[in-house]
């Protein structure tokens, strides 16, 4: 009886590991590929290849495996289902799930052997490329160094982009969440005081999430949905447990590692090779004399460098269409 058990469950893995490769195309990166060739080989979009794979740069290196796959996931309903326990089980919240089947008329009616598709549950890294937008973000404050200087630029070139903030900094510097809110850029919640949220538990996560949205609620009078993870350390099961609270986690196409005394050359460097429709550039504003003043030098040029390529700049719920 022992061995027969042991027979079938290794059956069943080795079923299971069979069903799980053929699924999972990969595809090693050669001299000469972009993500753009590698994309439309594979019948893919770039922002499809490089959330899938979550790659947090666009800037791919010879010998590189990527998952090429694609992610036309769909789910059959099984009896018993609702709508509800579906978003459950896929780890998606109930609007996700239903912007990804507008074919479904009635949600109350789903039937056993329906086909539904599954939305993109996982990091966001970037948006659609099929448009030239990018998105500007800046983590870690509002605080009254940095914050200032860099609205001044935005508001000069009138640009919008997007404010990551801890909640403990809001608490500090609430008219400057109302000045970022003011001048029309959009509001993520980037935890209370930047913890890598994989040493969390769930509840902790919620909890470190949640007083930071409150914080931002007594401030603004209302809530985000955009959740940038610290460090973009998150696993998937997190991700999906913030999915269910309605939060979509971002992370980042391009990092400009501005956060060291960062030269403003090579801020823009950065930014320049890494460049992508869809993207989103990651930057920051915390409170450290002196650490920040290449970012602030080099924003200017930015922004007018990547106008002039045809770039125009959007917040993160215009470049995932929200
Ligand atoms: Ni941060």
């Amino acid at each position: 009886m022992k061995k027969m058990i042991g027979f079938l469950t290794a059956l069943v893995l080795l079923v299971f590991s069979l069903g799980h490769t053929a699924q999972a195309a990969s595809y090693q990166v050669q001299s000469g590929d972009t993500l753009w060739k590698i994309a439309s080989k594979h019948n893919l979009t770039v922002d499809q290849l490089v959330n899938h794979n979550r790659l947090n740069s666009t800037l791919l290196h010879i010998g590189q495996t990527l998952d090429v796959s694609g992610q036309a996931d769909t789910y059959e309903v099984k009896w018993g289902d609702t709508f509800y326990s579906i978003s459950l089980k896929l780890g998606v919240s109930m609007p996700q799930l239903k912007a990804a089947n507008p074919q479904i008329e009635n949600f109350h009616h789903i039937y056993p052997g329906q086909v539904l598709n599954v939305p993109y549950s996982g990091m966001i890294h970037m948006g659609p490329s099929q448009k030239k937008v990018i998105a500007l973000t800046f983590d870690d404050g509002p605080e009254d160094l940095y914050t200032p200087q860099i609205l001044d630029i935005l508001q000069e070139k009138n640009v919008k982009a997007t404010f990551f903030v801890l909640g403990q900094q809001v608490k500090a510097f609430p008219g400057m969440l109302k000045r970022i809110q003011a001048e029309g850029h959009a509001i993520g919640n980037h935890t209370w005081d930047h913890p890598d949220v994989t040493t969390l538990t769930e509840e902790q996560l919620i909890q470190t999430v949640q007083s930071t949205g409150e914080e931002i609620e007594k401030v603004l009078g209302y809530q985000t949905n955009l959740f940038r993870p610290p460090y973009g350390s998150i696993n998937d099961q997190q991700i999906h447990a913030l999915n269910r609270l309605g939060y979509r986690s971002i992370a980042w196409t391009i990092d400009t590692l501005d956060w060291d005394r960062t030269p403003a050359d090579e801020i823009l460097y950065k930014v320049e090779v890494g460049k992508v429709p869809g993207g989103i550039v990651l930057m920051h504003n915390f409170k450290n004399p002196g650490k920040l003043d290449g970012a602030v030098e080099a924003l200017p040029q930015m922004i007018d460098s990547l106008r002039a390529q045809g770039y125009e700049f959007v917040t993160v719920p215009e470049l995932l269409g929200e």
